[in-house]
């Protein structure tokens, strides 16, 4: 039994490219006093893992020849933790690898038996979860209200969406292509869609919000959170979820153009990290799994298989090639 795993060989330089990456065979660690060996089923892709392979940020960059950082879910194979028995099977970060030994206090959680992978890893897990504070906590959206979201097809943005018509308010979301914006409106109950590679955003957002955007949940930046500042209703809040559209910038951003009108329009823009959350996320997975129980939320997920193709499935969220939520599967 081999153990293969991706190592960090450079920092990335503009787009994810296989050569920033390692691939080699180990041996199969053997877990020590407490620890727990761990058998990687699936592999979460993310976004932020671009971040955390470039720069230190909320989290230490991953080193050079370290292990690249990732959620996954895996299974027990060996332990030597009294509070975890072979066969669990538990989430963290796993990291792109096939077997992982480590101490599983605070760093691994129990699912629960049964529980199915895709939606544990979904709709119920992290992006579930940052949906959920986001737009209610950070976003505080309450009915009535307009609520845009970018990357609305995404793991995240789709489930912010979904949760906005739950609370009674007007959902719009901003996507690529038109049949994300067939799924937002068609079976995910968007109100309406917003085509960013056809359409011209910002007119788009004017004669689809007349009384202007009360919250606006973005996982993109750039220009579209431009259009968005531009039509920002009296009071609006600008959730700062993500900026997927310069994470691959190989120079500084221009800051956003129009943000003058959060002065104008008293409006309030907040970032925030979904780890800050964790110690209230039982709140949202109890909300978030009866609402996916009643049909109220649909969620996508998109399995591209083989470790060995860890380097080009995260670069797939980049392209917008996945349709909901990127996994790889790696072992059965
Ligand atoms: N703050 C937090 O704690 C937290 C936690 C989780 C995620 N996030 C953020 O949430 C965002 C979404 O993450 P996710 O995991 O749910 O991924 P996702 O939305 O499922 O996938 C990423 C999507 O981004 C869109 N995209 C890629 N490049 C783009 C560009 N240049 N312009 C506009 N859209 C682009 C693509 O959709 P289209 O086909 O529609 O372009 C792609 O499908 C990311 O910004 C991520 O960093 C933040």
């Amino acid at each position: 039994m081999k153990n293969r795993q991706w190592l960090l060989a450079r920092r990335p330089y503009g787009p994810i490219q296989d050569s920033d990456f390692n691939f080699v065979e180990t041996d199969v660690p053997t877990p020590g006093a407490g620890e727990v060996l761990v058998r990687t089923l699936m592999l979460s892709c993310d976004p932020t893992q671009r971040g955390w392979i470039a720069r230190d940020s909320y989290m230490p960059a991953v080193e050079i020849g370290e292990v690249v950082r990732s959620f996954g879910v895996g299974r027990i194979e060996a332990s030597n933790n009294p509070d975890f028995a072979v066969g669990d099977i538990v989430a963290g970060l796993t990291g792109w690898q096939d077997y992982v030994a480590m101490n599983p206090k605070d760093q691994l959680n129990k699912l629960p038996p049964g529980a199915p992978l895709e939606l544990a890893m979904s709709a119920l897990g992290v992006n579930g979860i940052t949906a959920y504070f986001g737009l209610l906590d950070v976003g505080r959206a309450v009915a009535g209200e307009t609520v845009v979201v970018s990357g609305a097809a995404g793991a995240t943005g789709s489930v912010a969406g979904q949760i906005a018509k739950i609370k009674g308010c007007r959902a719009v979301g901003i996507a690529g292509g038109a049949e994300k914006c067939r799924w937002l409106t068609a079976e995910a109950g968007f109100d309406a869609a917003i085509d960013y590679k056809a359409e011209d955003v910002q007119a788009s957002l004017n004669e689809l919000c007349p009384k202007g955007i009360d919250v606006f949940f973005d996982n993109v930046g750039g220009d579209i959170l431009d259009a968005a500042l531009a039509g920002l209703a009296m009071r609006g809040r600008v959730v700062l979820c993500g900026a997927i559209a310069i994470y691959n910038a190989t120079e500084q951003p221009p800051g956003p153009k129009n943000y003058l009108n959060l002065l104008l329009k008293r409006g309030r823009m907040e970032g925030f990290i979904v780890f800050d959350y964790m110690p209230r996320a039982a709140e949202a997975i109890g909300a978030l799994a009866g609402w996916v129980q009643a049909g109220r939320i649909k969620y996508r997920v998109d399995v591209q298989h083989g470790l060995e193709n860890a380097p080009a499935t995260l670069r797939r969220l980049f392209d917008g090639r996945n349709e909901g939520k990127q996994l790889l599967r790696v072992a059965e």
